[in-house]
């Protein structure tokens, strides 16, 4: 039997009375998962967590002998700690000129590891032509094409990859329609744009053009 991580931990210094969790999850001979968990009252009070030592420990001596095992319950809500156990996808996001030029890297950013994804490469790119033609090559006979090669290398962008269970898919929730007007609120282009040839943001269609796009096109490898 082998603990897998251990997360939570005692609190330090208190104003009010709390509760202290922590958390194993431990793999079994056959493979199966299980998860125990431990709270306590305590009269103490929490101001901050200890360093990075009580989260994600990897000791086997942290796992108590007498603590009932339990199955895997949907209150660990970590999503790094889901993400390494189970596949992850990655994603291509790109703040478009206009998203960058209106302040909004931030904003989008934000929504992301909200969400519970995780930003793996960033960087601040003026786009050659020939980049943004290889990117939207699929678009090419679109009578819009000029205008969107236009648009995105009219001025830096923001380029992003991301990973995270089911990131393509659920990232392209988070940035809505492509036409911001039939984008729901809530959205990032629901909630900030207004035009088609200025949404604000990219994102991948896909898990395999996911990988094209952050290895062999915008090279946002690690
Ligand atoms: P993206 O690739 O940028 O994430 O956008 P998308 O998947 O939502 O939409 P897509 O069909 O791939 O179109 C790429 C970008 O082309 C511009 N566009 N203009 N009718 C138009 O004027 C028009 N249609 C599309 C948008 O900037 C769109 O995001
Ligand atoms: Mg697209």
């Amino acid at each position: 039997m082998e603990a897998l991580a251990v997360f939570g931990g005692s609190p330090r210094v208190s104003t009010s009375s709390l509760q202290s969790a922590s958390a194993t999850i431990i793999r079994s001979g056959n493979g199966s998962l299980s998860y125990t968990q431990n709270l306590t009252l305590s009269t103490r009070h929490l101001s901050a967590f200890h360093g990075s030592s009580s989260l994600f420990l990897c000791s086997p001596s942290l796992s108590h002998p007498k603590r009932r095992a339990r199955k895997i319950r949907p209150n660990i809500f970590l999503p790094t700690l889901i993400a390494s156990m189970e596949d992850v996808e990655e994603t291509y996001i790109m703040v478009k000129p206009d998203g960058v030029q209106r302040g909004l890297v931030g904003e989008i950013i934000s929504r992301l590891e909200k969400k519970g994804f995780k930003l793996t490469g960033l960087k601040l790119f003026q786009c050659p032509q020939e980049l943004a033609e290889e990117h939207y090559k699929d678009l090419q006979a679109k009578p819009f094409f000029p205008k969107l090669i236009q648009y995105i290398t009219s001025g830096p962008v923001v380029c992003m990859a991301w990973e995270g269970v089911g990131v393509v898919a659920s990232a392209r929730k988070l940035i809505g329609a492509t036409n911001p007007l039939q984008a729901e609120p809530g959205t990032i282009r629901g909630d900030l744009a207004v035009q088609t040839g200025r949404n604000v943001v990219h994102g991948s269609d896909s898990p395999e053009n996911g990988k094209r796009e952050i290895e062999a096109l915008w090279t946002m490898m690690n």
